[in-house]
Parts: structure tokens; sequence; C-alpha cells
């Protein structure tokens, strides 16, 4: 197990590549299942939560080749030989439940383990069985695994989702490209990674219209062929390194990425009092050193304020001047990251679904525990703007998301390091 160390109070200088997304590569990975020709992802990120889908494609029977340097993965499913998709892999990442709506549509069956739960909330699947199931698959659930079956093929229907889903969104997109007729997909997640999906299966052959609106047209199709894709640059850690620019009160050009894919991020940033300017290659954060000011904000699907940023801008909002009362209406148990907030000193009291952070002038470094992805890397930006040194356990939960964290931060400055506990 490793921790990771920090020595705070050093403004971040300097630039950060944005590394491709994680939550596009992982969808964009299983849409290779569609097709027996290469699939070839380019600005492919190096995580944990990648090679776990590596490691359940392959024991599906797709070839898999990476070249680490190119950040290049070619994925064959010339041919499916399982199509079971075991417990020990799903419980380690969700996601893997992305294999489901592809398998179904192109080998007519698929054995999904159930995911469970989640650190960050019960995290259902209905949308997903209910959706397939709409499209003509039979769905049982047995002995912990989802068990699908349309041995005539799937046939393209209406699809209404009660509650916006972004997985269940690429799972009914990717099974629609290969049903027979039409599928419509209303109240479909309008985030990025859904029309990076879209992209890359248009590219495949397949029919989309309406990716990135809430209205999803699909004409399904007998075949997919293969292509190459870029994966779009990674918004959640965009967020991050520009929220660790303004908690350090530093300066970062952030490279490889833009600020449209951080709509209401950048709008609240700049309310808070950070600079946010566009540059050719990405955009530069700076602060005057004057203080930050508190905002509110209430997490949204895209192009709302990001789940996956609330972590972080709670971190950077506890050393604010006022107040920022902080809603999280995605998941109901993303507020672990508050008791060890806490206990670096910051004034946080949630009430349901808010938290009311009251600004303090410093937080001070301490021993805390990282509860799952992006709590994990809130304490990163909390021990960077922390007098005093904080040792972070549990880190492995950074592995999942974020390439090479230490060194970016290193080279912007920051005193940070991994060690062997
Ligand atoms: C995706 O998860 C992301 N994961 C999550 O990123 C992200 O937090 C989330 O979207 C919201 O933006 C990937 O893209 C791999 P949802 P997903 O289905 O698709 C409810 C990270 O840190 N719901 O959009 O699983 C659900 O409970 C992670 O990188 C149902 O009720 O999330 C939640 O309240 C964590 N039934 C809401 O919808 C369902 O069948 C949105 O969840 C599905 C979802």
């Amino acid at each position: 197990m490793h921790q990771i160390k920090i020595m705070g109070g050093v403004p971040l200088k300097g630039e950060i590549a944005i590394s491709g997304a994680k939550n596009a590569a992982l969808p964009l990975m299983t849409a290779a299942l569609l097709t027996d020709e290469p699939l070839i992802l380019t600005n492919m990120p190096h995580l944990a939560d990648i090679t776990s889908m590596e490691a359940l494609l392959d024991q599906h029977g797709v070839h898999l080749s990476n070249d680490l340097n190119q950040k290049t993965l070619t994925l064959t499913a010339n041919t499916i030989h399982n199509t079971t998709a075991p417990y020990d892999i799903v419980r380690k990442m969700r996601a893997s439940i992305l294999v489901l709506g592809p398998l179904v549509a192109r080998c007519g069956q698929a054995q999904v383990s159930l995911p469970g739960g989640c650190a960050i909330g019960v995290r259902p699947i209905d949308i997903h069985l209910s959706g397939l199931r709409d499209l003509g698959a039979e769905i049982d659930l047995l002995d912990g695994y989802i068990h699908a079956k349309a041995p005539k093929g799937l046939v393209g229907t209406t699809i209404t989702m009660p509650i916006i889903s972004v997985t269940a969104t690429e799972n009914l997109m990717m099974a629609a490209c290969l049903a027979k007729g039409e599928t419509r997909l209303i109240n479909a997640a309008r985030e990025p990674e859904i029309i990076d999906l879209a992209t890359c299966l248009m590219a495949m052959g397949a029919d989309i219209v309406g990716a990135g609106t809430d209205t999803i047209i699909i004409q399904g199709t007998k075949r997919l062929h293969g292509a190459t894709h870029r994966v779009i640059p990674d918004r959640i850690e965009t967020g991050t390194y520009a929220m660790a620019a303004a908690i350090t009160k530093g300066s970062i050009h952030l490279t490889n990425t833009s600020l449209d894919l951080i709509p209401t991020a950048s709008a609240q940033l700049q309310r808070a009092g950070i600079t946010l300017t566009p540059t050719d290659q990405g955009f530069q954060v700076s602060t005057s050193g004057d203080d930050i000011h508190g905002v509110d904000v209430m997490t949204e699907p895209f192009p709302g304020f990001a789940t996956d940023l609330q972590a972080q801008m709670m971190a950077l909002m506890t050393i604010c001047r006022g107040a920022s009362l902080v809603t999280e209406t995605i998941w109901e148990n993303r507020f672990m990251h508050v008791p060890e907030l806490c206990r670096m000193g910051a004034n946080i009291t949630v009430h349901g679904s808010s938290a009311l952070v009251r600004g303090i002038d410093t937080l001070r470094g301490a021993p805390v525990m990282a509860t799952d992805l992006r709590a994990s890397v809130c304490l990163v930006l909390a021990g960077l703007a922390a007098v005093g040194e904080t040792l972070i356990n549990r880190v492995y939960h950074l592995d999942r998301g974020y390439e090479r964290v230490e060194d970016k931060l290193r080279g912007c400055g920051a005193r940070i390091e991994r060690i062997a506990e």
C-alpha cells in the first residue's frame, strides 16, 4: 500500500498536458465488441480502470495491442468466445456494465455480474436493463448475474429514460447500432463523452443523429467496421488541475484541452475570482493573489456542474472569502471527503444533500483517508494548499482516474511524493 505525502503551501506554476478522458475511453473500448475489425483508439490514458477494462475484454476474446508510448490501443474482436463478464472484474470497476449492450447486440446473449453498490451511492442499473428489454432482449437476474438473451437480434424502438444516465445512454446507443430499424433514445445524457462515442460509432459505419442533445436517433445496421478514433481530453482532469492552480494561488497553462469541456465549472471559477484565458492549446489559469470568493454550486447532468468535480470545488471553497453552498444531486453519498477536509481545519456542515462551507484562512496538513477517486484528488488539492504535511492513505483510488498525478504536479513545483507505508 502506498501513501501520498505533500508539503503544502507552494503556488503551482507551469504547464500540464491533459490526458485522454477515462470516461470516454471506457465505453469506446467496449464499442470494439460491435465489430470483427480492428478499432484503433489514440490519446488513450494509462490508468488502472483502463487496465481492468483490457482484462475484461481480453477474457471475452478481444485481441488487444497496447502501444503505451504512442498512447494507442488497438482492439480486435474478431471472435468473441466468452459472453460472460465475471464478478471478479465487474466488482472492481462498475463501467464493466458497458459490455452488456454490445455483447447482446453482437452475440445475441450476455451474462454480466451485477455490479452491486459503490462508495458514492447505490448505483442501480434498472435503466440499462429496461432499455434493453424495450429493444427486445429477455433479461433474468440469477445468482448475482444479469442473463440477457436476444437470439433473433434486437429491434429498434423508442426508449424514454426516466432519469438521465450516462452509461445507460452509452449502452443503449451501442446496442441500437446493430438493432433492426430505428431507435429513439429520449431524455438521453448530453455529456461530451456521449458525443465522442457517437463520433467513433459513426466512423465505424453507424447512423446516429442528435448525440449531445436529449434525443438520439439511431438507424440500426447489420454490421459495423473498424475505425481509428482519438479520445477527447479528460474534462474532469481539466477542472481538477484548474482548481489545483486556484487553491494554491498559482498559475498553470493547461494544454490538450479546452474551456468548452467545462462550461459551468469555468463560469463558477471565474465568479470566484479565478482568471481563465483561452490559448491555442487549451487555457491559462491564474489568480491575482486576491481572495477567492465563495460561490454556490449544484451538481447536475451536463452541461451543469459535474458531480465528478464537486469534491475538488469543495476543497477550493474551504479557503474562500465568505461561504459556499455545495449541493450534490447525482450521488446520495458523495460527501465522504467532508470529514477528511474538516480534519485539515475546514469548516463544513452537511445538511442532507447540501454542504455549507464557511471559508477559513488556511488549511493545515494532517493524515487523511481517501474514500473514492474524486475524494482522493480533493484531498491532494487540500494538501497542496495546506500549511505543513498531509499524508493521504488509500491512494490506489487515484490511479484509477489520474495519470501520473504526482509527476504532473511536481512539474509545477508541488512538493508531492508517493511513499511505501
Ligand atoms: C457516469 O456514471 C460516470 N462513469 C461517473 O463517473 C459520473 O459520476 C456519472 O456518470 C455522473 O456524471 C462513467 O462514465 C464510467 P449515471 P454512471 O448512470 O453512468 C441514477 C468518476 O468519478 N441511475 O449517469 O454510472 C444514478 O443512481 C465516476 O469517474 C438510476 O437510477 O452514472 C444516479 O443518481 C463516478 N438507474 C444518476 O442516475 C440507472 O439504471 C446518474 O447516474 C442508472 C443510473
